[in-house]
């Protein structure tokens, strides 16, 4: 597709990273499986040699499935376009994006900044992996741009790494502030914006260095694949790819298919996630046995203007405390039909969970509490079923609590 910028996301979600002219004359991109890849003779090889070490890169066609396939290939082009970035990189999982990511960039003696609301996983590969490999790491409050310029040391901070909206209470980040401390120092910048998807929000357009996705949410959108992307600069992705090639965390040909399966339709999706949510959430704020409703697209919400100035649309997530303690909250899970009980968020389906229990079970109650996860707290990731049963199902389990 020529000058994928000028396109909608629906088209580049359909359109982008498609090569037209493919061998089989198919539509989707095939599954390329084969490990390693074959050349014609020893002229081909030695230009291919050729091009891979001088030429800066591959030219299009790849020796070993661990470095790249037509199909990871195709679906990185597609989710490049879809962010408004240079380049993207695909993983095996969003955990391994952000640990190639790291340790493609980071060395021992540097410093890596977090804000505190992330993906635990996230955050417990900094505190625990990379401190271990000398690197040091700050975590400053989601919200406190003024600790986060704090916490800079010049010279040697390399990255600053945050979230939005995070989970579970979708708090935001202000991507212009978070990208013009940047620049000022000369620090790198990460959002994982796996929440806000890029039908919502465009982290990059305000300046960010690198989007991050759990591509296993809400851009592979059925629940049936793990995977996780790298979008940014070209230069970095080139050097990125490289990282992932020694570390070996790339997506399988096979889950990259049913990822760009997948994103065909991120646009149609994203936008009944953001209706559905929007409709609970307001109903759940009316509901006399609710005690208090987080979602960015209620007034309510204490990052209400950020979200309007920076996304588009407000995500599928809905958190909400129940007027009630643990047992409360779990009587209302257990009386919902349509919902599955499940952590994570973004596909078809809708899922419900207990962030207590679920994720934050090591925590005490009281440190729970300090940091906003109350036991009444539910999080609904909203599916794309219809709004109405959606609701009439919450009502007929909230009467039972
Ligand atoms: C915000 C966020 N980032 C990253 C991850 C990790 O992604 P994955 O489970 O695909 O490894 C998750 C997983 O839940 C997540 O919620």
């Amino acid at each position: 597709m020529t000058d994928p910028d000028s396109k909608g996301p629906s088209t580049r979600a359909i359109h982008a990273g498609v090569n037209r002219q493919n061998a089989h004359h198919s539509i989707p991109t095939p599954i390329v499986r084969s490990a390693p890849f074959t050349f014609a003779d020893s002229a081909d090889l030695d230009a291919f040699m050729f091009k891979k070490v001088w030429g800066g890169g591959a030219g299009g066609r790849e020796e070993y499935g661990r470095e790249g396939s037509e199909t990871v290939n195709a679906v990185e082009q597609r989710l490049a376009a879809l962010e408004g970035g240079q380049a993207a990189a695909l993983f095996a999982s969003g955990m391994s994006a952000f640990t190639t990511l790291l340790l493609a960039h980071i060395k021992t003696g540097e410093h890596i900044i977090l804000t505190d609301d992330g993906y635990k996983h996230s955050r417990e590969f900094c505190l625990s992996l990379l401190k271990r490999l000398g690197v040091e790491v700050s975590v400053v409050p989601t919200h406190d741009y003024a600790a986060l310029e704090a916490a800079i040391r010049p010279g040697v901070t390399r990255f600053i790494l945050s979230e939005s909206p995070t989970n579970p209470l979708l708090r935001l980040v202000d991507f212009e502030c978070i990208a013009a401390v940047g620049r000022k120092f000369g620090i790198e910048t990460a959002i994982d914006s796996t929440f806000g998807t890029p039908v919502n929000q465009l982290p990059l357009a305000y300046g960010i260095d690198y989007v991050l996705h759990s591509a296993t949410k809400y851009l592979g959108g059925h629940h049936d694949l793990v995977a996780g992307v790298v979008i940014g600069p070209r230069d970095k992705i080139a050097a990125l790819r490289d990282a992932r090639t020694i570390l070996g965390g790339i997506l399988s040909p096979d889950s990259a298919y049913l990822l760009e399966r997948g994103l065909r339709t991120l646009a149609l999706r994203v936008a009944r996630h953001n209706d559905n949510a929007l409709g609970i959430a307001r109903y759940l704020e009316a509901h006399p046995k609710i005690e208090r409703v987080w979602y960015p697209g209620l007034e309510s919400h204490p990052d209400h203007a950020l979200a309007l100035k920076q996304m588009a649309g407000y995500g599928g997530v809905v958190s909400f405390e129940v007027k009630g303690d643990l047992q409360a909250a779990n009587r209302l899970i257990d009386a919902l039909e349509i919902p599955y009980i499940a952590v994570s968020l973004g596909g078809v389906e809708s899922l419900i969970g207990s962030p207590a229990i679920m994720a934050y079970y090591e925590l005490e109650p009281e440190a729970r509490e300090a940091i906003g996860i109350k036991d009444n707290l539910l999080r609904f990731a909203v599916g794309t079923e219809d709004l109405d049963d959606l609701i009439a199902d919450l009502d007929q389990a909230l009467a039972q609590m």
